[in-house]
C-alpha cells in the first residue's frame, strides 16, 4: 500500500481545539439548536453526536425532539421561534423528515444567517456565486481536507462521484471556486471507470458499498471517499475500495476516520462563525 492516509480524526480534532479556544474568548456561548423530528435511529445517533461535540466546543447546543406525527405547520412554528430567538445562532432540522413534511418548506423557513447545515436555497446561491455564505459541512469538511493534502486545486481535474443536494453539487461548487477543473459525474455517467481514471482529485459520494474499485484510480491521485456504508457482516466501509485504490493512489481517506469526523467540526466551525457574525451586528448572510 503507496498512499499516504489523510487522517480525519486528527484533522478534526485539531479544528475543534481551534474552535474551543475561540470559543472561550467570546463573552457569549454560541447557541446550536438541532431539531430532530421521528425516530430514524440512524438520525438519533447523528443528532447526539452533534449535540455532544457542540457542547464540548462550549457551543450551548440542545436537541429539540418531536415525536413522528407532528404537523408541519407545527415545525415551522418552532423554526420561527428559533429565527427569532437572540441566543440561539445555529438552527440545523436532521434529515429525513417524516414522509408527511417537506423538507424543502423547512429548511426554506430557517433564517439562511442562521443555516449552519448550508442547505437553504439562498446559502447555496450565494455559494454558487462566489458569496459569503454557509456550505454544508461534508464538502466543507473536504475541503479542509484537501489542504493537509498537499494538492494545489488551481487547474486540477477533479472529479465529483455523486450530485447529491448536501454533497456532490455542493462539493462541485466548492472545488471551482478554488478554481479546480470540475466534472461532475453520476449513475448515468458513460464509461464511469474512464472518467475516473483522469481525475487528479476524486470525491465519490454516491452512497454504493466499494463501487470505485482499484483499477479506477490514477496512480498518484487524491481519493477523497464521503460514503460511509454498513455491509451486512457489520463492516463499516466507504464508496472505495479502500485497499485497491490505496496501492494506487497518492492519498486516500479511509473509512470510518477519514470525512465523518470532519463535518461535525465544520458544523461547529459553521455555528461559531454564525454567533460572531450576528452578535457582531453584521450578519453573513
Ligand atoms: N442527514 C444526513 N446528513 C445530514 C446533514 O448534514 N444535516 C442534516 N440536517 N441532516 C442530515
Amino acid at each position: 500500500m503507496s498512499a499516504r492516509i489523510i487522517d480525519g480524526r486528527a484533522a478534526a480534532a485539531l479544528l475543534r481545539a481551534q474552535i474551543t479556544e475561540q470559543v472561550a474568548a467570546l463573552h457569549y456561548r454560541p447557541g446550536l439548536a438541532v431539531v430532530l423530528v421521528g425516530e430514524n435511529p440512524a438520525s438519533a445517533v447523528y443528532v447526539r453526536n452533534k449535540d455532544r461535540a457542540a457542547n464540548a466546543v462550549g457551543i450551548a447546543a440542545e436537541t429539540l425532539r418531536l415525536p413522528a406525527d407532528t404537523a408541519e405547520a407545527d415545525l415551522l412554528e418552532l423554526v420561527a421561534r428559533l429565527n427569532a430567538d437572540p441566543e440561539i445562532d445555529g438552527i440545523l432540522v436532521q434529515l429525513p423528515l417524516p414522509a408527511h413534511i417537506r423538507p424543502r418548506a423547512v429548511l426554506e423557513a430557517v433564517d439562511p444567517a442562521k443555516d449552519v447545515d448550508g442547505f437553504h436555497p439562498v446559502n447555496m446561491g450565494r455559494l454558487l456565486d462566489g458569496l459569503a455564505s454557509f456550505a454544508p459541512c461534508t464538502p466543507l469538511g473536504v475541503m479542509k481536507l484537501l489542504a493537509t493534502a498537499e494538492l494545489p486545486l488551481t487547474g486540477a481535474r477533479a472529479l465529483v462521484l455523486g450530485r447529491s443536494q448536501i454533497v456532490g453539487k455542493p462539493m462541485a461548487a466548492l472545488l471551482t471556486n478554488a478554481d479546480a477543473t470540475v466534472t461532475v459525474a453520476h449513475s448515468r455517467t458513460r464509461d464511469l471507470a474512464a472518467e475516473c481514471r483522469r481525475a487528479e482529485l476524486l470525491v465519490v459520494a454516491v452512497g454504493r458499498p466499494e463501487m470505485v474499485r482499484g483499477d479506477w484510480i490514477a496512480p498518484g491521485a487524491v481519493v477523497i471517499d464521503v460514503g460511509i456504508n454498513r455491509l451486512p457482516d457489520g463492516r463499516l466501509v466507504g464508496d472505495v475500495a479502500f485497499a485497491e485504490c490505496a496501492a494506487r493512489a497518492g492519498a486516500i481517506t479511509p473509512v470510518p476516520g477519514g470525512v465523518g469526523p470532519m463535518t461535525i467540526a465544520c458544523l461547529l466551525e459553521n455555528t461559531l462563525e454564525a454567533a460572531r457574525h450576528r452578535r457582531g451586528g453584521f450578519p453573513k448572510i
